[in-house]
């Protein structure tokens, strides 16, 4: 496969074309950011190790009967992906609360919530990807009543896989951010990447944070941190 055209720059990530229309190749780069790009740095290694993260999540995930747009890994930083419209939503799951949640309801972190918690926010950088509900989905044009009964769905399903998943590491999935495509034939697939980056995990026994909350509260270097979660997970 033949790495063409870059079609896409993103915050974590390179897109290109491929010499077949259908497939993507995804470069993860070694940039990381927090408050909506506002702060970032180059943390050398990141880009190969969410590549494998993530690579390692959608085989799983896979496993259990969960499509993805993930076809292969094609080098320490690169994947081939199915071309896919995004659909412009950050869907989070929340298992416990944490970060923004904790802070909109004026809660402790690490309560577990009685169950998962949806939300979306709308992907706009220039709106800093305001929190919406179904209704502004709706309006806004962003996905049909049944694209997001679909969406949300599948993004509760994801949930149990990975909590299942994490948790055979010994890792708590407090929380995480996943976003969706619409395939050529209208069907609804996990897109983009799951990794430390858009996930919360804490140590089951420790509570010792495993993602990129090291870097947003300026708590050490991730690199450590985001190999201790890949080597666990190649270990399950
Ligand atoms: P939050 O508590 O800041 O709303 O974040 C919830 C989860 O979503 C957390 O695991 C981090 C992830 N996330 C992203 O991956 N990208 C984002 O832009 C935001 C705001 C959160």
């Amino acid at each position: 496969m033949e790495r063409k055209e870059l079609i896409y720059t993103g915050k974590a990530k390179k897109m290109y074309a491929t010499d077949q229309e259908t497939v993507l190749l995804a470069e993860y780069l070694n940039q990381v950011t927090s408050l909506n790009g506002a702060k970032k740095e180059t943390v050398e290694g990141k880009g190969e190790l969410n590549n494998q993260i993530t690579g390692l999540i959608f085989n799983y995930l896979a496993g259990k009967g969960i499509a993805s747009h993930y076809i292969q890994e094609v080098s320490k930083t690169e994947q081939l992906i199915k071309r896919v419209e995004m659909i412009p939503l950050e869907v989070v799951v929340r298992n416990t609360s944490a970060g923004s949640f904790a802070k909109r309801f004026g809660m402790e972190e690490g309560i577990d919530l009685p169950f998962p918690i949806l939300e979306f926010y709308y992907k706009k950088d220039e709106l800093d990807d305001p929190f919406i509900n179904d209704a502004h989905v709706k309006m806004l044009n962003v996905a049909t009543d049944e694209e997001v009964r679909a969406i949300k769905k599948q993004a509760l399903e994801i949930n149990a896989a990975l909590v299942e998943m994490f948790k055979k590491s010994a890792i708590r999935l407090i929380d995480f951010k996943i976003e969706f495509g619409k395939t050529a034939d209208g069907e609804i697939v996990l897109a983009d990447e799951i990794s430390p980056d858009t996930c919360r995990l804490w140590d089951m026994t420790t509570k010792e944070h495993l993602d990129k909350d090291i870097y947003r509260r300026d708590l050490g270097d991730i690199i450590p941190v985001y190999v201790e979660v890949l080597e666990r997970l190649k270990n399950i």
